[in-house]
């Protein structure tokens, strides 16, 4: 069975991953400082590292005594307004972190590597659909210092000869369809967990930023990919990076293709809860874009990749449900 290391692995995403590389035969091996993961959100029975990206000496143990076949790098900062007031942390984590890693990777003999980055990289644009031969153009530090990392990437893949895919995420949301993990992110910025913890009573309303932009309704869209859709991509995206020792670098969207706007996400959060709460219209937040919706062909012909729950319903069906089974949980 080979090891996959994945960096971050106890995060919201990262849970997922994890389910996803067993159930086809890979055993991962996490590595998370806990910054913002939960040790419980990953089984008992799966190898893990509390350390940082930055700890040299860790990351020297860990590829020793694993031998990784390839890495999933997810360890990052997340928050794009965080990163508007104190982007120095999110250079050194998501940037300077990443490079740490590389390096390791390097020392170690290890060059496949599939990466997290975002459809922050994009910026404000008015297309329909995002492709990734797109000129980047991140409005804010989030999204550049992943930019940075797929710079970086392209380099170590042409002159160090890494294997590499960096995985362009749209919206990640929605549960693990049994109920194994979910999305528990402290604080929470995201749209649909908190809109169903308003359905939820646990917040007085929720807010709209902007409800007078260029789209149907006047809301921001945005393309809600199913967590687990997302974890799928990985385990693809691994057999691609791991099929060949040839350098390469390549970088897929991973979105549904579909967009969705605040106010219908609302309205469906409403429908599968049957819930009412009440909602409050707000001023646009400086740089969220009106519209980033993907064109996900490219991971479907790099390497066969496309969503199982294209529709938002499924995702916050399983997001309910997760919350319900959770509520007490932090
Ligand atoms: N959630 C989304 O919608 C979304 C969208 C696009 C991209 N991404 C990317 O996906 C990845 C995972 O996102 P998530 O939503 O699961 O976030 P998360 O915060 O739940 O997971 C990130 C994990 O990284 C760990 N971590 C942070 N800094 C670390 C460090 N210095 N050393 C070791 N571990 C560290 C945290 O403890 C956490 O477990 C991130 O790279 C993020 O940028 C997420």
């Amino acid at each position: 069975m080979q090891n996959i290391l994945i960096t971050g692995g106890a995060g919201y995403i990262g849970s997922h991953i994890c389910i996803k590389l067993q159930e086809n035969g890979f055993q991962p091996v996490v590595f998370d400082n806990l910054s913002n993961g939960h040790r419980d959100a990953i089984s008992p029975n799966i190898p893990f590292v509390q350390a940082d990206i930055s700890d040299d000496a860790a990351l020297n143990r860990v590829f020793e005594e694993f031998k990784p076949a390839a890495v999933i790098h997810m360890a990052a900062l997340i928050e794009a307004g965080a990163s508007m007031v104190e982007p120095a942390r999110f250079y050194k984590v998501n940037t300077a972190g990443s490079l740490n890693l590389f390096e390791a990777m390097r020392r170690n003999d290890c060059r496949h590597i599939v990466f997290s980055s975002t459809a922050a990289v994009y910026g404000n644009t008015d297309v329909d659909l995002l492709d990734e031969t797109m000129q980047v153009q991140a409005e804010n530090p989030y999204g550049r210092s992943k930019a940075m990392v797929e710079t970086m990437l392209a380099d170590y893949a042409s002159i160090y000869g890494f294997h590499a895919v960096a995985l362009r995420y749209f919206n990640a949301a929605g549960a693990d369809p049994m109920g194994r993990t979910g999305e528990r992110h402290d604080p929470e910025t995201h749209l649909i967990p908190l809109v169903l913890q308003t359905a939820a009573g646990q917040r007085d309303h929720i807010k709209i930023f902007g409800a007078d932009y260029d789209t149907p309704d006047g809301t921001c869209i945005r393309d809600y990919i199913h967590v687990d859709d997302l974890a799928d991509a990985h385990v693809k995206a691994l057999g691609y990076v791991t099929s060949s020792d040839e350098p390469a670098f390549e970088i897929a969207n991973i979105g549904t293709g579909q967009g969705c706007s605040v106010k219908e996400i609302i309205e469906l959060c409403k429908e599968v809860t049957a819930l009412d709460f009440n909602v409050v219209q707000d001023a646009r937040r400086p740089g969220d874009p009106a519209r980033l919706v993907a064109n996900p062909a490219k991971a479907n012909e790099l390497f066969g990749w496309q969503p199982k729950y294209p529709s938002p319903r499924k995702i916050i069906e399983h997001a309910w449900n997760f919350y319900q089974a959770n509520i007490q949980r932090s």
